[in-house]
């Protein structure tokens, strides 16, 4: 396995997934669980982010303190699972702005097909956080963010809730420079391009559409 995903092993996040992939866990609590883990995940994938000081007057006297510099943040996050993804990022950082790159994985070819794009016009320059729960055959995610960096992106992280041990080394192959945030590497897929164990279908689990 190459070092650029980060297995995120908190005890938080590992309970919380395996209630998710659970088959018989409801829609309603398997999008709060998404939303819980995609808060945690968003604690790791910002720990770099760099700060600047400020003058400010605590009640005792002045100080001059840490806050956010730069332009900060770009989510953008990959129909529709993503959105699952999205909510509880949003949560923690809601001054983000957001992008959306709507694709559908075709069922025979694996390819990904793009039937929506848009992102912030000063994407160039804002760290952008791709989200998308599941990294399979990593069509989709390659096909997202060979179309952010044609907007401009430069400074790309990616975050999924599950990855496979083929994704992560297609995608490295195409965006060496991209560094991927996981909950957990799973073991292979299967001949449908499924993430096994896996959880099934994001889409249709966060959505209830099967
Ligand atoms: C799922 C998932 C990813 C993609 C991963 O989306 O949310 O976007 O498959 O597979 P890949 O790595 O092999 O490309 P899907 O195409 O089912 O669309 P949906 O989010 O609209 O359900
Ligand atoms: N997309 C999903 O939603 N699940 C998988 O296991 C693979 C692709």
């Amino acid at each position: 396995m190459n070092d650029s995903i980060y297995e995120v092993e908190h005890p938080l996040i590992q309970h919380k997934l395996t209630l998710m992939r659970r088959k018989d866990q409801s829609t309603a609590v398997f999008r709060q669980l998404l939303r819980e883990i995609s808060t945690l995940l968003a604690y790791e994938v910002t720990r770099d982010l760099p700060l600047t000081r400020v003058k400010i007057d605590t009640p005792m006297e002045e100080m001059h303190a840490p806050v956010l510099s730069g332009k900060k943040l770009c989510f953008v996050s990959i129909l529709r699972a993503g959105n699952g993804l999205l909510d509880g990022m949003l949560d923690l950082m809601p001054s983000a702005r957001v992008g959306h790159v709507g694709l559908y994985r075709d069922p025979e070819s694996l390819e990904a097909v793009e039937y929506y794009f848009k992102v912030p016009h000063d994407i160039n320059e804002r760290l952008t956080i791709v989200v998308d729960p599941m990294l399979a055959t990593a069509n989709s995610v390659i096909a997202a963010i060979d179309r952010i960096k044609q907007a401009g992106a430069t400074n790309i992280k990616f975050v999924c809730l599950l990855a496979s041990p083929e994704g992560i080394e297609f995608l490295h192959k195409a965006h060496p420079d991209v560094e991927s945030y996981t909950a957990s590497i799973d073991d292979r897929l299967d001949e449908h391009g499924y993430i096994l164990p896996g959880l099934g279908d994001a889409g249709d689990r966060i959505y209830g559409t099967k």
